[in-house]
């Protein structure tokens, strides 16, 4: 065993100790009350330096009759919560602890259904490998990107170049700035030609396992460029800034090494490197729902705006602010468009009735592109409160008048492992909700 291989597994063997991981799903349980240590990590696998998730399962229980035994054991942080809505919680449970929660629940009289059998086996099955006859066209096109499947970074930066080569009067592709291990944080403005335009920013992949959010906003892309004339009825009014990934060290990583990765790659912490990235704007930095240890999935970072990512995009943003009216950031899962303030159970902007309007129309005009159910909501009432989140920013500094995070699908039956034949579907509702969006933001 070669000297790099050692001191991984010792990093990993130390991760594991300190891990605390309640951790989220996207969702994750608010720190109300004080958040116990936790375990959820698995294990290195030796051929490829993946992590894998082998006997790894998802299960649900009811939200309502199992409180306390749920916060309980949440509080040993053992197992970590992927999800929740008012029917059922998600809870990811490692391989080595599947026999003991499930007796415990058993004793308490507890009843739960298998979500996901074998983790891995969901990641291994999620994305489609693509033959070498579709590169090649991929090729001939002159990008490699598609939404059959999940792409690479280098993939989806290809395909912002290739818009900008293609549509050079339409588009402007170019960086914001770098992520913590350097790479490039790109955007594209795909521009209406229209000196007085509104403007309209959407992002994707801040959170790095969410990977059907970076899927979204490609696909949300090419419709604006690629198939621009079927949105004639707005396109001309509205400049589109659109990053469509913010983490892409994150993403990156959960493509090398470890999927369920969630945080961004920042070495504060040797043990436990990341920061959430949706816990670092400087609006209300540090309150409810946020965590000061390294280790915990909702860790906040340093200070507010301490990671180069949250600093290099909000910096972007505030130097276009002028007439930005329209703001969504995606993440997944569970199918909600969130409204703010998420920081406590009761601050709300003052126009919070007009922006529920339109977001209520969004959830209108997703119901009838899919047949899909997405709540629609003040963001600590509907899920539980998180502070230092980019909407809260967007809405309560930056001044965008319409500003939401729109969680894609699923509800709870593949969460964050979303096989990749769903992209289509859940991008075409997201295309909805966008469509209905940019109506407001054109009025306004
Ligand atoms: N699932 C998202 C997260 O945990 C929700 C963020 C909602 N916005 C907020 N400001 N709390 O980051
Ligand atoms: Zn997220």
């Amino acid at each position: 065993m070669g000297g790099t291989r050692w001191l991984m597994m010792l990093c990993l063997t130390a991760s594991v100790a300190l891990t605390s991981a309640r951790p989220d799903g996207d969702v994750v349980k608010a720190e109300v009350e004080p958040e116990a240590e936790s375990e959820a990590s698995p294990t290195q696998d030796k051929e490829d330096d993946k992590v894998s998730y082998q006997g790894a399962q998802v299960i649900q229980i009811d939200t309502q009759t199992a409180k306390d035994v749920l916060d309980s054991i949440l509080e040993k942080g053992e197992i970590e919560e992927w999800g929740r809505n008012k029917t059922h919680v998600d809870l990811y449970l490692p391989s080595k602890s599947t026999g003991s929660i499930k007796s415990l629940l058993m004793s308490k009289n507890i009843s739960y259904s298998v979500m996901i059998e074998d983790v891995q086996r969901a990641i291994d099955v999620e994305n489609v490998v693509e033959t070498e006859a579709e590169d090649e066209f991929a090729g001939r096109k002159g990008h490699k990107m598609n939404w059959k499947s999940y792409h690479s970074l280098s993939d989806i930066y290809g395909y912002l170049d290739y818009l900008a080569d293609t549509y050079p009067s339409q588009v402007k592709v170019g960086s914001v700035g770098k992520s913590a291990e350097g790479r490039p944080i790109k955007y594209i403005v795909i521009s209406s030609g229209n000196p007085g335009a509104k403007r309209f920013w959407i992002d994707g992949g801040i959170h790095a396992r969410e990977w059907i959010s970076p899927a979204t906003v490609t696909y949300i892309i090419s419709e604006l460029v690629e198939n621009r004339d079927s949105y004639k009825d707005f396109a001309s009014d509205i400049d589109f800034y659109v990053v469509p990934v913010i983490n892409p060290d994150g993403y990156e990583y959960t493509r090398s090494s470890q999927r369920l990765w969630r945080k961004n790659r920042s070495k504060g912490n040797y043990f436990c490197p990341g920061v959430d990235l949706n816990r670092n704007w400087g609006y209300n930095w540090g309150g409810l729902g946020t965590s000061n240890e390294n280790c915990r999935e909702i860790y906040r970072g340093t200070g507010p705006f301490s990671e180069p990512e949250t600093r290099a995009v909000s910096n972007f943003i505030l130097q276009n602010k002028d007439n930005m009216k329209g703001f969504i950031t995606f993440h997944s899962y569970g199918q909600y468009i969130l409204l703010p303030y998420g920081h406590n159970y009761n601050s709300y902007p003052p126009d919070f009735k007009e922006m529920e309007r339109i977001g209520r129309k969004a959830a209108l005009a997703i119901k009838s592109v899919s047949g899909a159910t997405y709540q629609v909501g003040n963001s600590a009432k509907l899920l539980y409160p998180a502070s230092g989140g980019s909407d809260d920013w967007a809405k309560g500094i930056a001044g965008i008048k319409y500003a939401y995070t729109i969680e894609l699908r699923d509800q709870g039956t593949y969460g964050f492992t979303l096989p990749a034949h769903y992209i289509i579907p859940t991008a075409q509702e997201a295309m909805a909700a966008v469509k209905t969006v940019a109506r407001a933001v054109q009025e306004s």
